[in-house]
């Protein structure tokens, strides 16, 4: 059965991806396409629907991003969203009035036309509006179907083509999600089909077809995006894959006995693990530099994947657990942030291996993986944990990563983690750990006065990691922590809470 979809063309709103969002919420796969895209390309892709979004741009603006107007000659229905709107008014003759002025906030539409966009939603209704520009008039073949008092035309149909002035994809929009099933629904004809197992299914026949009768290897990372290839992977072709998890030394309290525990125990997936912790903490020795010790960690992880690569040999393809938004990041920029996790999360494989490369999980946002992850039965405790970085917790080490630091950082964020859990506040927190660095405080041990470290307790909320607001945790939390830290970790004097946040100051201290 070929996939339906919903082509959202960007034309670089801040609400392009919600959009997205929405329609997969409602079950109708959908995805982001450049402005760019040809009519000829749009049609090859065969979408049930196209979904013009908004975007930063006055239509009236230099190099104001625009699309080709052959495309709504298509015959497939075309839903523009603020600037989107105003894209097709203007392609088709109508007139955009650069007003100066915004309308902007919550405002009341005045529905005049309820017999298909509009189906079922009352006569006024809360609408989030964000736009200068404003549709003054249309051509004489478009109807009118709703305003605002600042509006005239907040919402117009010509046949298939619909123009919304405002957002429905925002939660300030009270009926959105209702105009938005109508338009894919009812107007675009659209059944709902995209889900958790429907995914599974189809990526798994996409695999066999791929792979036939190949090997296939997979870095294994313990995070969730490669733990969910893995088991995707493996029920497509069995013992065709292999794991290699590198065991750098620098991964959280059991976390490697986990790893071995789920996926070579439980699920019986072929998983070569490579002990390289000697080699990490040597390569690191006396590196205090944050940017020179991610390096070294990269640089290091490559050799150990590429060797052991090359030790199970006679492989075809090598599996990335790239998500969406890794996609769309590398495409729009080749910006730092994706190029580390590539880094990280693929080795530079010797071009003689000539590998081809799989990604079976490129189109799905990450509480998408969540959803995948539950369904193939991942246990929960990898699908609700919290992110690690690539550096493991030499990015929670200020200074030099050293043994004695290493052992602090490790048990004194499993004591964390171990009574966030027990509160019932880890799932409310994006991430929370403990640092630790070079600077020693007096203590008192028995009767005497003694030097040890300093352990410092970061716990944030955060959204997708951008920006981040220390937890406010409750005090008797902090307390057990920290009488805990003391009192089990040998060579710890003082616990201390971090309380920036993003910005000034990062989630991970390097
Ligand atoms: P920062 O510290 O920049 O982190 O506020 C934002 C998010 O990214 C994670 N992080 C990394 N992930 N490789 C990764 O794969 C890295 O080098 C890296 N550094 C930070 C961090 O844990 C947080 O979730």
């Amino acid at each position: 059965m070929e996939k339906q979809l919903v082509a959202v063309m960007d034309f670089g709103g801040q609400y392009s991806h919600l959009i997205v969002r929405r329609c997969r919420n409602l079950e109708v796969y959908a995805e982001l396409i450049s402005h760019t895209t040809t009519p000829e390309a749009i049609r090859n892709m065969n979408p049930s629907a196209i979904i013009l979004s908004g975007g930063p741009s006055s239509v009236y603006a230099d190099n104001a991003p625009v699309c080709d107007p052959e495309m709504f000659d298509l015959g497939i229905p075309v839903l523009g969203i603020c600037y989107g709107a105003q894209l097709i008014a203007r392609a088709m003759g109508g007139d955009v009035k650069h007003t100066g002025m915004r309308e902007y906030g919550k405002t009341e539409l005045l529905v005049d036309d309820r017999s298909d966009l509009f189906e079922g939603i009352e006569e006024k209704t809360i609408v989030w509006m964000s736009h200068g520009d404003l549709i003054g008039s249309l051509p004489a073949d478009f109807e009118i179907i709703a305003h605002t008092a600042g509006s005239p035309v907040a919402a117009f149909r010509k046949e298939h083509i619909y123009g919304i002035q405002f957002h429905p994809e925002v939660v300030h929009t009270h009926r959105g999600e209702k105009m938005l099933k109508n338009f894919l629904f009812s107007i675009c004809g659209c059944d709902p089909d995209w889900s958790s197992e429907s995914f599974i299914n189809s990526a798994i026949e996409e695999i066999r077809a791929t792979v036939g009768s190949g090997r296939v290897i997979l870095g294994l990372s313990g995070g969730i995006d490669s733990a969910t290839v893995a088991v995707l992977l493996h029920r497509a072709i069995g013992d065709e894959l292999t794991c290699i998890y590198v065991d750098n030394g620098l991964m959280r309290k059991n976390e490697t006995r986990e790893i071995v525990h789920t996926f070579k125990d439980n699920f019986k997936i072929n998983l070569e693990v490579v002990d390289a912790q000697d080699r990490f903490l040597e390569r690191l020795r006396g590196i205090s530099d944050p940017e020179e010790k991610r390096k070294a960690i990269g640089d290091e992880f490559i050799r150990v994947f590429d060797e052991a690569a090359a030790r199970i040999g006679d492989v075809d393809f090598l599996a990335q657990g790239t998500i969406y938004p890794d996609r769309v990041e590398s495409a729009a920029t080749s910006d730092l942030a994706s190029r580390i996790k590539s880094h990280h999360n693929v080795g530079a494989l010797p071009p003689e291996m000539k590998l081809r490369l799989i990604e079976p999980i490129r189109d799905l946002y990450k509480d998408e993986v969540r959803a995948v992850a539950k369904k193939l039965e991942l246990p929960a405790d990898i699908v609700r944990r919290h992110p690690f970085p690539g550096p493991g917790l030499a990015a929670r080490i200020i200074g030099e990563v050293t043994p004695d630091k290493l052992r602090i950082c490790r048990d004194a964020g499993a004591i964390v983690e171990e009574e966030l859990k027990n509160s019932g506040l880890y799932d409310k927190t994006w991430q929370a750990f403990a640092m630790v660095g070079d600077d020693l405080a007096t203590g008192v041990l028995g009767d005497e006065r003694s030097l040890g470290h300093i352990v410092v307790i970061r716990a944030v909320e955060s959204v997708e990691a951008m920006t981040a607001d220390f937890a406010r945790l409750p005090y008797d939390l902090l307390e057990r922590i920290s009488n805990r830290i003391t009192n089990e970790i040998s060579g710890v004097t003082w616990v201390t809470y971090a309380i920036s946040s993003k910005p000034p100051s990062t989630i991970e201290p390097c």
